[in-house]
């Protein structure tokens, strides 16, 4: 009722503030200035002193509120996540006192935007909050510290992305993702229905890329791809962001070359940037990977797990033509240290677009890259390029050809020696964010049983 009763006004001599952002808050000190954000942190002292660290998506501002300006109803009920709007001088800090940018605001006038309820975020998440809790509240979730960092780092990761490509003369395709065809087996397909017709959501814009070769050359696409993954594993989501390149008239060792290529700049782009420090605040120890990568092939790789006991759950050990699980896999990178390109895997445990090697026919032209404490953040190969065999790579998979037809007349009109790759973002991101999961490295994840927010 005290506190109802009590209005502050602006003070009319003092001067007109300009409205600034946090980011450029240091530039700014010593002038009245006018901030708009969310309470981030808030802690009274006695009735006379509040502190609220405020934020703005560029950044966090200590503001400190005296007397009637935190004796006000909108003071007293105010709660975190609240929005509000603060006038007042930033003074840098003297020696000893701690805030953000070393600087507070001191508030002459305040005005509430959007009021939060009493305790603020902590009634949708607290340090008691499972995991399930966790992920109901991630609209919630994301305005805390680390998630906003990986959501900035991912935005300045795309923006590397097509800076490398744009640099190195590829052109961005924006390829459709509601389709007729597969390209990585049934298993994974989401079908839908389309206008009566069965449809799935794409696994990968692989097929129209290479379509669009003849058209613009070495080119790329950044699109969503679906796989209707079974299993929750770490680095596994139903929904991600697919970064794909191809590249007409390449061998398949300037293919890696390009792969290689992709990744240390893309890293060393990022760490040139203004934002390097998204990635140091999150892992303090990265470092951009030197070239060359390490190259392997697989036939080695199943001779690795044998030599280092790496086995099946039922102690017997991988043998050649056995796909190498996650598990396995992730051992012997994590006992590596360092990238792996893996080489030349079996057809029968790959796709049908891929070709065989000269030197061995049971062996394709493809590439796993491997990163430690992530696994496969890469999937690539040369394609197919002769007609007949191709036919004969959709008839060992049972697949109809009719759906196909334009995929096939890129063998008939033109074709060429070509490849390409997908790279997960989300997997990209963990390993330079070093997360422990693929799940944190996205907005809302999608992946069994969870489809919101
Ligand atoms: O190895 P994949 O299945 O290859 C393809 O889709 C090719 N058609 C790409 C191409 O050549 N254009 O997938 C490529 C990459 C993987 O290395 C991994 O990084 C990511 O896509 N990926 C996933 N990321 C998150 N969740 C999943 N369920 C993923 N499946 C694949």
């Amino acid at each position: 009722e005290e506190a109802r009763a009590i209005v502050i006004q602006q003070d009319a001599s003092l001067p007109q503030p300009k409205t600034i952002k946090i980011r450029s808050a240091k530039e700014s000190r010593d002038v009245r200035v006018k901030v708009f954000g969310w309470v981030h942190r808030l802690r009274r002292q006695g009735r006379v002193l509040m502190f609220v660290v405020l934020r703005d998506g560029t950044g966090y501002l200590q503001c400190v509120f005296n007397d009637q300006l935190c004796q006000t109803y909108d003071a007293v009920t105010l709660a975190t996540e609240a929005t509000i709007c603060v006038y007042g001088v930033i003074k840098s800090l003297p020696e000893g006192k701690t805030a953000p940018d070393g600087h507070e605001m001191v508030v002459d006038y305040w005005e509430l935007i959007g009021a939060s309820p009493a305790g603020g975020a902590d009634n949708l998440l607290n340090e008691e909050s499972g995991v399930d809790v966790m992920l109901d509240n991630r609209h919630m979730l994301i305005r805390g510290d680390n998630m906003s960092k990986m959501l900035k780092l991912r935005s300045v990761l795309i923006k590397a992305f097509r800076d490398h490509y744009y640099d190195r003369g590829y052109f961005e395709i924006t390829p459709p993702t509601l389709v007729q065809t597969q390209v990585e087996g049934g298993a994974t397909l989401f079908k839908l229905d389309y206008f009566g017709q069965e449809a799935y959501l794409t696994q990968s814009s692989q097929l129209y890329l290479e379509t669009a070769t003849p058209a613009v050359g070495d080119c790329y696409c950044i699109a969503q791809s679906y796989r209707a993954e079974q299993s929750r594993t770490r680095r596994h989501l139903a929904e991600y962001t697919h970064i794909e390149g191809e590249c007409p008239f390449v061998t398949f060792e300037e293919l890696l070359d390009r792969i290689e290529d992709l990744i240390v700049d893309v890293a060393q782009r990022v760490m040139d940037s203004p934002f390097a420090h998204l990635v140091t605040d999150l892992n303090p120890n990265f470092k951009v990977p030197k070239k060359p990568f390490k190259r392997m092939d697989y036939t080695d790789a199943i001779k690795y797990l044998k030599e280092h006991n790496i086995t099946k759950d039922d102690g017997t050990f991988y043998e050649f033509g056995d796909d190498i699980p996650e598990a396995p896999e992730r051992k012997m990178t994590d006992e590596i240290n360092e990238p792996i390109m893996l080489c030349r895997f079996p057809a029968e445990i790959k796709s049908f677009y891929m070709p065989r090697t000269k030197e061995d026919n049971r062996l394709t032209e493809s590439v796993d890259v491997l990163m430690p404490n992530v696994g496969e953040i890469v999937g690539g190969s040369m394609r197919t390029w002769k007609y007949e065999e191709l036919v004969d790579g959709f008839k060992k998979n049972n697949l109809p050809l009719e759906p196909y037809y334009w995929y096939l007349d890129l063998r008939k009109y033109g074709s060429c020696p070509h490849g390409g790759y997908g790279l997960g973002l989300e997997r990209y991101l963990t390993w330079l964010a070093n997360r422990q999961h693929i799940r944190d490295c996205t907005i809302y994840p999608r992946f069994v049983d969870r489809c919101r927010p």
